[in-house]
């Protein structure tokens, strides 16, 4: 047996539950994996709300969470004894994405979306990394920032903001980023110049503003990780949509912007290529801002919803 967070309606976070379901078979190219931690994302509230689905309604009992780490405990078809890709053998520890049921006991996963995980990363730490570092990985990629250009990023202490900062600063990419007080001091330690976004309206027309002095040589390129109606402002001060990628706003085809959708996502492989030896190196942290047993999915879920995070919430598994 295995147990799952799922939701059969639409709703707050109450609507979570952690059932007892069968243990899930592999099908070929696929893991079971035994899951130890599963990290928390804005997509994980909003699918649970029916933000995402325009009022349909999920069809039956329905998984949540879409990234993980654990041990491969069963291998499907095709997968394993050197057959399949990357050779996966039972026991082995793995992070990775699923579309959807990574807050659970067991999940099945594709190899084509696994990793396997160094021993130097705990099962907390690397179940924080895919969705925020693949995001950020795939943006600035959309940007095409390299060295010497300066970049502003609004929410730059969120998950996918933390990475596209230090991302961006290892390439040599100056960086700005909006976020409030209380993150300033951690910002400026990782090389960022940080720029309060201002609770009032008043104070967020002044926002280009600060920006414009926090980066007097002017913005190259953007990357709004709010969706808190940022981008008019953004495309002036980049000097056109096609300098700014939004990954947080619907309206981005509005103003002319780039919506970088993670459907797809960019190959694991190749954006941990170049970001495991960051971390190893401690080039690139992502803190955690707090840590849930499984069956407080629901509050780790409101946690998330209030959108003032610094990193990562993730949900251990015993
Ligand atoms: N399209 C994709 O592929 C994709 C992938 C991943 C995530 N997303 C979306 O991208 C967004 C960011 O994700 P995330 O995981 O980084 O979020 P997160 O970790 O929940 O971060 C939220 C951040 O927003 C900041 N914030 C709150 N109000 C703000 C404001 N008015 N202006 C600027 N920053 C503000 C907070 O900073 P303070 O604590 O300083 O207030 C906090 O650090 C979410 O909407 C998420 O659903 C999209």
């Amino acid at each position: 047996m295995s147990q799952a967070i799922r939701y059969v309606r639409y709703g707050g976070p109450e609507v979570l539950t952690l059932d007892d379901v069968p243990l899930p078979d592999p099908g070929p190219g696929q893991v079971r994996v035994a899951v130890r931690a599963t990290g928390v994302n804005g997509i994980d509230w909003k699918l649970r709300s029916g933000f995402m689905d325009r009022g349909r309604r999920p069809v039956g009992p329905t998984g949540v969470g879409v990234e993980f780490a654990g041990t491969i405990d069963a291998l499907g078809a095709g997968v394993g004894s050197g057959k399949g890709v990357g050779g996966w053998s039972a026991g082995q520890a793995v992070f990775g994405r699923v579309p959807s049921g990574a807050a659970a006991t067991h999940v099945l996963a594709d190899t084509g979306n696994l990793l396997a995980m160094p021993d130097w990363l705990s099962f907390e730490q690397a179940a924080a990394l895919p969705v925020a570092v693949e995001t950020a990985w795939r943006a600035l990629r959309e940007l095409d920032v390299t060295e010497g250009h300066t970049l502003l990023i609004h929410a730059v202490a969120g998950g996918v903001g933390l990475v596209a900062a230090q991302l961006a600063r290892a390439r040599g990419v100056r960086v700005v980023g909006t976020a409030s007080q209380a993150r300033h001091d951690f910002l400026r330690d990782l090389g960022v110049r940080p720029v309060e976004y201002g609770e009032d309206r008043e104070d967020r027309e002044d926002m280009a503003e600060r920006v414009r002095a926090a980066a007097p040589e002017g913005v190259d390129a953007v990357l709004d990780a709010s969706g808190r109606d940022v981008l008019a402002m953004s495309v002036e001060l980049a000097g056109g949509p096609d300098r700014v990628v939004t990954i947080a706003d619907g309206r981005a085809a509005e103003y002319g912007v780039r919506f970088s959708s993670g459907v797809g996502g960019s190959p694991l492989e190749e954006v941990f290529a170049e970001v495991l030896p960051l971390l190893e190196r401690g080039a690139l942290r992502v803190p955690l801002e707090r840590t849930f047993p499984l069956e407080r999915t629901a509050d780790a879920h409101r946690l998330s919803e209030q959108g003032h995070l610094l990193g990562k919430i993730v949900i251990t598994v015993p």
